[in-house]
C-alpha cells in the first residue's frame, strides 16, 4: 500500500492573508511567529539549514576483527563500509540530537525561540518517554515549539521533513526542525557478524521553513508494507508477538533483519519510489543534481543507480565512514553534501529512503 498524496503543489495559489515570508528572497531573513494552529494558505518551504554531530569514537573493520569472526574484505565488498561512530557513555540519541540541531539552527540563522515545531525521527530513544523531542525542545530553548517524536525506522528522517512540510506549508507552524538522531550500536548484537558490521551512531537536523516560490518540496513519496515487519526488527515490549524473537545478550533488545530479503526490497524500492516522487514532480531522472540515499549498503545504491540509469558519481555516498545510522544517515549525508559543495543552492535533491516497516519515502526538493 502507498500513500500518494505527494502531488506537485499548486504554489501560491491561496492568496496569503498574512504577509508571507515566502516574500523574503533571504530565507534566513524570514522571521518564525509562535505557532497557532490556524492554517493560512499553501506556500514554497523547504530545508533552509542542516547541521549533523557524530561521536569522535571510530570503529574500523580491522577493530571488528577482534570481535567477531569477519574481515575488512568481506565487510569493504559486501557493504563499502569501512568505518563506522560509536557513542562514547556521555553521548546519546538526545545529546547528540541536540548538538545536530543547533548546528542546523545555526546553518540557518534561525534561533531556537522561533522554531515552533520539533520532529525527532529515531528508533533508538533514550526513553520511552519523555519524548526525544520534548528533550531538545528544553535543551535548546525553544519555548514556543511543540515536539514529538516519530518512528518509523531508517525512512523516519524523510518521513519527518514531509509532515513538517505539511506544517509549514499551511501556515499551521513557521519554522520547523526535523531531526534523525541514532545510537545503534547500544541495540547491536555483538555476536553477530550479520548485523553488527553495518552499524553506526550519529545524528543530523535540517530546519524547514518557508522559502521563495519555485524553491523547496516539489513533491514525496511515502509508503509502507506492514506484511514485511518480521524481516527488520527489534522488539520493545515482548508481548503479544507473534514474530520470533530477537532478544538478543542479556535481555536487551537487538536488531534482527533478514539481509537478503530487505536487501532485494531496498533496491526495488529506492528506485520505484524515487520514479513516483520525481512523476509527481514533473521531473525526470535527468533533471536531478544529486540523489542522497539511505546510506545502508554501496550495493544497494549501485543497484538502485543502475536500476533508475543515474551515473555514481550523481549520488552522495558516505557510508564508508558512518555505516548505517538509520534515521540519521540522510541528514548527516546531506549537511555533508552541502558543506562539501556537492549540494547548492537551486539544485534538484532527492532524498530516498528505505526501512523497518517495512517503509519507504523520498522526497524531491529544489534547494
Ligand atoms: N563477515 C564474514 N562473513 C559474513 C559476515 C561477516 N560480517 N556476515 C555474513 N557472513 C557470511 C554468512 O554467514 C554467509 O556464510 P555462509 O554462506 O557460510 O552461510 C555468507 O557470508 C553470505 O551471507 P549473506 O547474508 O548471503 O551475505 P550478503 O552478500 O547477502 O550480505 C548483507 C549480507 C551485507 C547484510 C546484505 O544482505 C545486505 O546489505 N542486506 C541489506 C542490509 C540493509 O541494508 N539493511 C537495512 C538495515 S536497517 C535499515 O536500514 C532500515
Amino acid at each position: 500500500m502507498s500513500l500518494t498524496d505527494g502531488e506537485p503543489f499548486e504554489q501560491g495559489a491561496i492568496k496569503c492573508e498574512k504577509p508571507c515570508p515566502t516574500a523574503t528572497p533571504n530565507p534566513k531573513a524570514r522571521g518564525c511567529d509562535k505557532m497557532d494552529g490556524e492554517v493560512m494558505s499553501m506556500r514554497s518551504v523547504g530545508i533552509v539549514g542542516l547541521g549533523s554531530y557524530v561521536p569522535e569514537k571510530v570503529l574500523t573493520n580491522f577493530d571488528l576483527e577482534k570481535i567477531v569472526e569477519t574481515s575488512d574484505e568481506w565487510i569493504t565488498t559486501r557493504t563499502g563500509i569501512k568505518e563506522r561512530r560509536v557513542a562514547a557513555a556521555h553521548e546519546t540519541t538526545t545529546t547528540m540530537a541536540i548538538e545536530a540541531a543547533k548546528s542546523a539552527l545555526d546553518d540557518a540563522g534561525v534561533s531556537a525561540n522561533e522554531v515552533d515545531l520539533i520532529i525527532v525521527a529515531t528508533v533508538t530513544p533514550d526513553y520511552f518517554f519523555p519524548s526525544t523531542a520534548c528533550q531538545v525542545q528544553h535543551a535548546i530553548g525553544a519555548p514556543n515549539a511543540a515536539a514529538f517524536d516519530l518512528l518509523v525506522g531508517c525512512t523516519g528522517f524523510v518521513y519527518g521533513v514531509v509532515t513538517a512540510c505539511q506544517f509549514v506549508q499551511t501556515g499551521a507552524a513557521n519554522c520547523a526542525l526535523v531531526i534523525g538522531s541514532e545510537t545503534l550500536t547500544r541495540i547491536v548484537d555483538w555476536t553477530d557478524r550479520k548485523t553488527c558490521v553495518l552499524f553506526g551512531d550519529g545524528a543530523g537536523a535540517a530546519v524547514v521553513a518557508p522559502v521563495p516560490e519555485g524553491r523547496g518540496l516539489l513533491a514525496f513519496d511515502l509508503g509502507s508494507d506492514g506484511s514485511g515487519g518480521p524481516l527488520l526488527k527489534a522488539e520493545a515490549l515482548q508481548s503479544c508477538c507473534e514474530m520470533p524473537t530477537s532478544v538478543g545478550l542479556n535481555g536487551r533488545p537487538t536488531i534482527y533483519m533478514n539481509g537478503n530479503e530487505v536487501f532485494k526490497f531496498a533496491v526495488r524500492v529506492m528506485a520505484d519510489s524515487t520514479i513516483a516522487a520525481l512523476q509527481k514532480a514533473g521531473l525526470t531522472v535527468d533533471q536531478v543534481d544529486l540523489i542522497v540515499p539511505h546510506q545502508a549498503n554501496i550495493r544497494i545504491i549501485d543497484a538502485a543507480a543502475r536500476r533508475l540509469g543515474v551515473p555514481m558519481d550523481k549520488i552522495f555516498v558516505n557510508l564508508d565512514r558512518y555505516g548505517n545510522t538509520s534515521a540519521a544517515s540522510i541528514p548527516i549525508a546531506m549537511d555533508e553534501a552541502k558543506r562539501s559543495g556537492r549540494m547548492k543552492e537551486g539544485d534538484i535533491v532527492v532524498a530516498t529512503s528505505f526501512g523497518a516497516g517495512l517503509s519507504w519515502a523520498t522526497f524531491v526538493m529544489r534547494m
